[in-house]
């Protein structure tokens, strides 16, 4: 008996898909880098079945792949070696959301908008926020290390997850961390396991903390000349005390590219937009967002524009959360990188990945956290990418891309991962000898190197 037979008898037939037509789904994902067909998907519905998935695949030698809702955008959920796509979609279980605790407790199949929705209905807060809040799962999201515009605030995803239960590549289940608010018992296996991109196990129920909704949220829209004075403007307002909860930018392409489809109407004459959004106190955020707004008008803001209303302030990120979208829609070639660069670094980064662009012929645009450092770099083109001088240019902008970075005492990824995107340019940044402890660290979890093969490891 074949092991998808097997899987169907122990897991009856409703979870095992391998009608090829079914397949194509769990063949891609938002990367875009590619289709690799894996030889079955499993639709586990509950931490048991995805146990006995790994207990049999382990048992035959054949490779696991965990998938969320494939919003990834490195690759990471790609079957790059055949075998099973594990899909999670299907526990979509909020167990527990505790005002007094302070914690909610999750299946990995959970849509992160559905629960910050529920929490948010209980006057509490979940603040990890990626563009793809109301289609990708908490499952993805730990495996990713999601982040968002929030964390400039309130940190990414690790910093939310308290406590995981996992099941291991033959089927041992495990639960780390803790359900208390803080706790240093034993080594932060918990810390090591989200980012892991898949490669350790699999979540199967997830422990996140939570806070009290803030009380007022404001939200304003500082038009630049352009986004290297954006990025001074920016490095002026990191110096002082006020935690804004998110500090954006879009420079003058990508804006271009959002303006057709935006609910918000974007500024017609913006070099670059940044967003600032301030949570808290009512008096306090209104007081805040003038004295931003002041600051951007010192450095040449062209015009500062305040949310008038929540609904205002939704049409805003809604209009910020359409960027990669739009770029992806408008190009033939299209990638996105998500580099960080030390903050002072900022404005330098922005004037060197524009001289990448200009050096290979391609069109550079940027955008996203740059409260953080971290900058969705995008390299585009409208020339054929399969021909083969073409690509050749477009890899080299690539190549540089974080050539630059590293110059700037950067890093490959604030948010994405590294995936199969990336995995050429770990040597780069990591020395042999890291790169062997996390392989060493991946042995221990992993010993027949089954689990997610093929990322993040050159
Ligand atoms: C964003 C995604 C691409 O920030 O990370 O829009
Ligand atoms: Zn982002």
């Amino acid at each position: 008996m074949d092991i998808y037979e097997r899987l169907t008898r122990e897991l009856g037939p409703r979870r095992v898909v391998r009608d090829e037509e079914a397949l194509e789904t769990y063949a891609r994902d938002e990367s875009l880098l590619g289709r690799y067909m894996p030889d079955a998907a499993v639709l586990a519905a509950s931490a048991e079945e995805v146990a006995v998935v790994l207990r049999v695949a382990a048992e035959a030698g054949v490779p696991v792949t965990p998938r969320g809702t494939g919003t990834g955008k490195t690759g990471g959920a790609l079957p790059v070696r055949g075998g099973i796509v594990l899909s999670t979609e299907r526990m979509q279980a909020i167990r527990r959301i505790d005002g007094d605790d302070l914690v909610a407790v999750v299946e990995p199949g959970v849509i992160l908008g559905d629960l910050q929705n529920a929490v948010e209905a209980q006057g509490l807060f979940y603040a990890p926020d990626p563009a793809s809040l109301s289609m990708c799962s908490l499952g993805g999201n730990v495996a990713a290390n999601a982040g968002g515009p929030r964390a400039f605030k309130y940190g990414v995803t690790r910093d939310w997850v308290l406590g995981l239960e996992v099941a291991l590549m033959g089927g041992e289940r495990l639960f780390f961390g803790r359900r208390t608010q803080k706790g240093v018992t034993g080594y932060d296996l918990v810390a090591g396991f989200v980012g892991s991109e898949g490669t350790l196990g699999v979540a199967t129920e997830i422990t996140v903390k939570l806070i009290g909704k803030p009380e007022a949220t404001g939200l304003l829209l500082a038009v630049m000349p352009d986004a290297v004075v954006a990025g001074r403007a920016i490095n002026a307002l990191l110096r002082q005390g006020a935690r804004p909860r998110a500090v954006e930018l879009l420079d003058r392409i990508t804006l271009a590219h959002v303006r057709p489809h935006a609910p918000y109407k974007l500024p017609e004459d913006a070099g670059a937009a940044v967003l600032v959004e301030l949570d808290g106190e009512a008096e306090a955020v209104a007081r805040q967002l003038e004295r931003q707004g002041l600051l951007f008008a010192s450095f040449g803001a062209n015009d500062v524009l305040v949310a008038r209303d929540d609904q205002d302030r939704e049409r805003i990120w809604q209009t910020r959360r359409m960027a990669s979208r739009s770029l992806t829609a408008a190009h033939k070639f299209k990638l996105s990188e998500d580099i960080v660069v030390p903050l002072s670094r900022i404005p330098e980064a922005f004037e060197r990945l524009y001289a990448v662009g200009a050096r290979h012929g391609v069109t550079i645009a940027a955008y996203g956290h740059a409260g953080d450092g971290n900058l969705h770099v995008n390299v585009l083109s409208d020339e054929d990418a399969q021909d083969p001088a073409v690509r050749t240019r477009i890899d080299a902008a690539i190549d540089d891309v974080f050539r630059e970075t590293l110059a700037l005492g950067g890093t490959l990824s604030g948010e994405h991962g590294i995936g199969i995107a990336k995995a050429r340019f770990m040597p780069w940044e990591q020395s042999a000898g890291v790169l062997d402890l996390q392989k060493r660290v991946k042995q221990a979890f992993d010993p027949k190197g089954l689990m997610n093969p093929g990322k993040i490891f050159p």
